[in-house]
């Protein structure tokens, strides 16, 4: 069972308790997507994007014994000779080849876990917690990115004609009915989209577990829009190739159409081949949504109105009113506050692979909205950007660096996405080129 990520202001003895709880059930989840990588796969690039997955498992070590050891502990550097090749300004991807064995950097991980351990019973954690915080969910999202590189290199070693994302489990319930909305000219079709009315929005998020790009939690206006019920299908994607869209510049912006003109694709990276029609478009660039989206009639949802249709209880609770008290009406995910369980979405890797759009109806959003965590990150209208009174932590290269106008947010976890950082308010970025392969996206109309 996963444990319940939303941190308490708990006495000191057992938010220790709980720290080395998130620490030891996150490590063992990146470990086990160790179980069946051979030594090539562990070492070697499955594309220029992103390093190798042995890389990935040294980088989680040594950035917690960096923030932890080094600079919170003030103990020196455990083994500097992994220094360079370790972190994350040291050697450019394409140079993170050369790696010490598995069982080695099991053995770097293990002695820096054995000094944290020690660490962790006499931190000032009144005021040091967020940093423990922030290391579990940045293994979680190396995690991620592990699960990736591996998809990566399986497809590698597949012929295009058993391409899929992951093997499906056979019980899956038949597609379902879900209605694709034809081609429209003028106003698209709303049947499968949820109105979300205007006003005022709480956005971001406070809290020991809080990052440094989602704070400060503000409140913004915004604008009534309709907005996906579901995740867009393969079954919906398909009308586009089917018309043409990858051929159309019409459908694109000029930026979009530019990309494409340089990677000539006709689909996304990513295709079930059989009985794919309930399940979500992945492995598509934030212009092929953006073409998408224009094909339909429609648009890409901003940050906020993605994070508003997720979270968002518009009927107060008992007892609650007016804006005061409207922190009550943000939900952590999309059904509550209660942790995430198998019932609710597809996340952790539990499923091997994506799901169809409708198979979590306990996991709906107050507006009705499926999938809003978990199966495929959702790409959004928004650069990413810093909230008000934003402070960078713990160091600049973080989030700052990545407010360049380069990176478009993208919300609400994948299949592979980890517990620690699984919630309606989380960022992440990308820049629109990127194929992610665990992204798909939803639209909007306004
Ligand atoms: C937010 C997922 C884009 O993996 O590059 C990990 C997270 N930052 N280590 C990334 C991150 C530093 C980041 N993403
Ligand atoms: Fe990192």
């Amino acid at each position: 069972m996963p444990s319940n990520w939303t941190p308490t202001t708990s006495a000191p003895d057992s938010l220790q308790a709980t720290l080395q709880q998130h620490f030891t059930q996150t490590r063992a989840r990146t470990l086990r997507l160790f179980a069946d990588v051979n030594a090539d796969v562990f070492r070697l690039q499955a594309n220029p994007d992103f390093s190798p997955v042995g890389w990935h498992l040294g980088h989680i070590g040594f950035t917690e014994g960096l923030w932890l050891l080094e600079q919170a502990a003030g103990h020196p550097p455990l083994f500097p000779e992994y220094r360079r090749l370790f972190a994350a300004d040291g050697l450019p991807k394409a140079e993170r080849q050369h790696l010490p064995s598995f069982t080695e950097i099991c053995e770097y991980l293990h002695h820096i876990r054995a000094q944290i351990w020690d660490y962790l019973s006499v931190a000032p954690l009144a005021s040091q917690a967020w940093l423990w915080y922030w290391l579990a969910q940045h293994e979680s999202q190396h995690c991620e990115t592990i699960s990736w590189v591996l998809q990566l290199h399986r497809q590698q070693t597949q012929t295009p004609s058993t391409l899929s994302l992951a093997s499906k489990p056979a019980d899956w319930p038949l597609p379902s009915q879900i209605e694709s909305a034809p081609r429209q000219d003028a106003a698209p079709q709303l049947q499968n989209m949820v109105y979300v009315e205007g006003g005022e929005f709480f956005c971001g998020h406070e809290g020991l577990n809080a990052l440094d790009n989602e704070k400060a939690a503000h409140w913004v206006n915004v604008d009534p829009f309709w907005i996906d019920r579901f995740p867009v299908t393969q079954a919906d994607y398909q009308q586009f190739i089917d018309a043409g869209g990858y051929r159309q510049s019409r459908y694109w912006s000029e930026e979009g159409w530019r990309w494409l003109q340089a990677n000539p694709v006709s689909r996304p990276a990513h295709w079930l081949e059989s009985h794919g029609d309930a399940y979500p478009v992945c492995g598509v660039s934030w212009y092929e949504a953006e073409a998408y989206a224009r094909f339909m009639g429609k648009r890409l949802p901003t940050e906020r109105e993605w994070e508003k249709a997720a979270s968002w209880q518009s009927d107060p609770p008992e007892g609650g009113a007016g804006k005061a008290m409207g922190k009550a009406w943000k939900r952590v995910y999309p059904w509550g506050q209660d942790a995430p369980t198998s019932e609710h979405c597809n996340y952790g890797t539990l499923q091997g692979g994506t799901t169809p759009v409708d198979a979590f109806p306990q996991g709906q959003s107050a507006y009705g909205c499926y999938d809003m965590l978990g199966n495929v990150w959702e790409w959004t209208q928004t650069w990413f950007h810093p909230y008000p009174n934003f402070q960078p932590y713990p160091y600049k290269g973080y989030s700052l660096a990545y407010f360049d106008q380069a990176h478009r947010v993208l919300k609400g976890g994948s299949w592979a996405t980890q517990v620690p950082v699984l919630r309606c308010a989380f960022r992440n970025w990308y820049e629109p080129r990127i194929r992610i392969h665990f992204a798909g996206f939803r639209c909007a109309y306004s």
